[in-house]
């Protein structure tokens, strides 16, 4: 088989992740990296034993021997470097959030639209055993019709630096970076219904208020630019609604986790626990699965893009469905600073 030749567009933390997990992997050869602090690219290439360094992602762009790209940027340098990658006819696999604002994200899939490559947002935890039994689980009908659901990702004390809290970088604070792990778990188990009204509160007092004392989250309060808190209430269009909670700090050691309520069941994820209505009881149906142990998310993720593009099948996370975390998220961000219910919309692309 010959391997996926791809370009690696940042060489961050998150680049040296996707590096590691390639180790040994035949079906893809990263040929090229760039990255605006060309120091860091350097440092990759001779890690890894890539051939082609630069500067500007551009000249990766330019090889015609680059099938794809990998972009491992911060969120506000998402969208530019895919939208390029997809006109010069490379295909792209995109770290996540896919980006931090709704309009990035739309030209983001627009561009897929009309270039006709493939577009995939890295959000590795879709290849997560438990998340593909759940997905099992709810498509088979087993819950019935789901009505309500939470999504939650917070964390009491982490917050992170660097890129992650400035606003010129990330964009945007704990709403994007992990509360999109839980937007995407619930609305991919939902089956993506579409939202049509958000109403949400976001701040930063905590992280702003406080210093890091204990532990290997060691922001400066100073330089927190982001929210550090959101919560949003989410209407979709078939009547359903959605509580998401997503927290980098805050005075409570849990806001629960990711549910789905049925007309026939219930299902939890962290630990996977599903109920059904049986023998006119609840009656706990939680499947015995193995543990996630050795199993490497962004190998598999890796993997799934390569195969894709080699069969000709669809992105296997497509823009589509991430363009409705991006819609939300917006919500939250435009309900916040309104201070009321905004009514959101999937933007014609
Ligand atoms: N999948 C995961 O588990 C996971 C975990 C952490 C971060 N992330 C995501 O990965 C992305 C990067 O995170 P990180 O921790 O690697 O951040 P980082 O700040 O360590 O790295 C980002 C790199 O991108 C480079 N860069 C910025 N603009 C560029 C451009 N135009 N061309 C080339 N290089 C450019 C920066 O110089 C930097 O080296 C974020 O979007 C983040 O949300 C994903």
């Amino acid at each position: 088989m010959k391997p996926l030749k791809m370009g690696l567009i940042g060489a961050g933390g998150i680049a040296q992740a996707h590096m590691r997990a390639l180790a040994g992997v035949e079906e893809i050869e990263v040929v090229a990296v760039a990255d605006i602090a060309q120091d860091r690219a350097e440092a990759t290439a001779k890690r890894y034993g890539i051939p082609h360094v630069f500067e500007d992602y551009r000249k990766i762009l330019e090889m015609d021997e680059v099938e794809a790209v990998n972009i491992t940027t911060y969120n506000q340098a998402h969208c530019a470097p895919t939208v390029d990658a997809l006109r010069a006819g490379k295909h792209v696999l995109v770290e996540k959030p896919m980006a931090a604002t709704l309009n990035d994200a739309a030209a983001m899939t627009k561009a897929a639209h009309e270039t006709d490559k493939l577009l995939m947002v890295a959000l590795k935890t879709r290849y997560s055993p438990y998340r593909l039994a759940a997905k099992t689980i709810v498509d088979s009908g087993a819950l019935g019709d789901i009505y309500y659901a939470e999504a939650v990702a917070c964390r009491r004390c982490g917050i992170p630096g660097g890129s992650f809290i400035r606003k010129d970088m990330a964009g945007i604070g704990t709403v994007a970076d992990i509360g999109v792990y839980a937007l995407d778990e619930v609305l991919h188990l939902m089956g993506h219904p579409k939202p049509v009204a958000v109403s949400g509160i976001a701040n930063n007092t905590l992280g702003k208020s406080h210093k890091p004392v204990l532990g290997s989250w060691k922001w400066v309060p100073e330089d927190l630019e982001v929210e550090d808190f959101g919560v949003a209430s989410v209407r979709f269009e078939n009547g359903a609604l959605m509580i998401f909670k997503t927290s980098w700090i805050m005075h409570m050691d849990s806001l629960g986790g990711n549910l789905l309520l049925g007309t026939q069941g219930g299902l939890k994820m962290n630990p996977l626990t599903v109920y059904r209505h049986e023998f006119g009881m609840l009656t706990d149906v939680t499947p015995q699965l193995p543990s996630l142990q050795d199993v490497d998310l962004f190998r598999l993720e890796n993997l799934g893009f390569a195969e894709a593009i080699r069969e000709g099948k669809p992105s296997p996370i497509p823009p589509e469905e991430m363009l409705l975390t991006n819609v939300i998220i917006q919500g939250l961000v435009d309900s916040a600073a309104s201070g009321g219910e905004v009514k959101v919309s999937i933007p014609d692309v």
